[in-house]
């Protein structure tokens, strides 16, 4: 009778190592990783490199407080912990790689210290030097500084070393989003102009500057959180409207030219809350690997008032004879 209590008794208390496997996008629910902690890649970027899915991300962790400067608009904020890494072979189950660009903790002049900014990174692979590249809004905390930094690593799991920030041809730069073309071409994408227009950038063929031919793209039209993919020779554009962390109508465009002429399509959203894109806001749209056609369009879920807590919202996007759409699902899978 004691042998089975104690038995008893530690099997309750052993804990539980077998964790069921993510089978479904479940858009705005917790998304745990492979160890069952909420996976924490805000404001990401995915990249596809040797059978492998790899999501960076910003770590939004800590007390969500609000700066003086900030106020007058809502910014409020996490200090910088810096960016994860997770990888993956189906894009549902995630294996957390670490922290692979973490913030400066001692010295407050530098660009990665955790009273800045760091937001939207993104990471392509650069053939030619074999380099990992990531770009990422570098800002202060008064968003003022509206800069584009760049980190290079050999691996994709980092680490990455961080090499420094600049305005892209004398631009302003915040939100942001790289695209790699099939010609092996870069380009950055960054809201400039104190976010009224658009810049697209041609990058060096290292990927670690501007070339220094760029374009202004959207003039006036205040977007942000923008998001870029290419099908059948064109290109496709998501962004948002400005209002910081509060959620908006998504816009979405196409162009024959990365250069454009681009050709406004309005608000892609479909379903409950679409004129809010479903209180989301554009970060990624990934293209999936060996099915093409098909793109998931990855959004932020932001909440405001506690940043560690939100959400990412993954679904299907679907190309359209004159666009795409994005509808709402409660849960999805990919078609195999
Ligand atoms: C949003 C932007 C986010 C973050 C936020 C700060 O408009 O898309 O990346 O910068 O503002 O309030």
């Amino acid at each position: 009778m004691k042998i089975l209590l104690s038995l008893t008794l530690a099997a309750a208390l052993t804990p539980c190592v077998l964790r069921a496997a993510n089978t479904e996008f479940k858009p705005g629910e917790i998304w745990t990783d492979t160890s069952g902690a909420p996976i924490n890649a805000h404001g990401g970027g995915l990249l596809y490199h040797d059978q492998t899915y790899y999501w960076y991300g910003e770590i939004k962790t800590g007390k969500t407080w609000s700066p003086k400067s900030n106020s007058g608009w809502g910014g409020t904020r996490v200090d910088v912990v810096g960016i994860s890494c997770y990888s993956s072979k189906d894009l549902l189950n995630w294996k957390h790689e670490g922290n692979v660009l973490p913030a400066v903790q001692d010295d407050p002049q530098h660009e990665l210290h955790k009273s800045k900014v760091v937001e939207r990174p993104k990471v392509i692979y650069n053939k030619a030097t074999k380099k990992f590249v990531m770009w990422m809004h570098i800002d202060s905390e008064d968003y003022q500084l509206a800069h584009a930094g760049v980190a290079v690593s050999d691996q994709p799991t980092g680490p990455f070393q961080y090499l420094g920030s600049c305005r892209p041809d004398g631009a302003m730069s915040r939100d942001m989003t790289v695209f790699q073309d099939d010609d092996g071409k870069a380009y950055l994408f960054h809201s400039s102009e104190d976010n009224k227009t658009m810049h697209i950038a041609l990058l060096s063929d290292d990927y670690l500057k501007p070339s220094g031919k760029f374009a202004r793209v959207f003039e006036g039209r205040s977007m942000e959180a923008p998001a870029v993919f290419k099908h059948q020779g064109r290109y496709y554009f998501m962004a948002s409207d400005c209002t910081g962390w509060a959620p908006n109508a998504a816009r979405s465009a196409v162009a024959d030219s990365i250069w454009g002429p681009w050709r406004e399509l309005g608000n892609p959203c479909r379903g409950p809350d679409a004129a809010l894109t479903f209180h989301g806001q554009s970060s990624y749209i990934l293209p999936v690997a060996g099915q093409p056609g098909t793109f998931i369009c990855y959004l932020d879920r932001w909440k405001q008032f506690d940043l560690q807590d939100s959400r990412y919202l993954w679904l299907p996007l679907q190309l359209t004879a004159a666009g795409f759409e994005v509808p709402w699902k409660d849960s999805w899978k990919l078609a195999k």
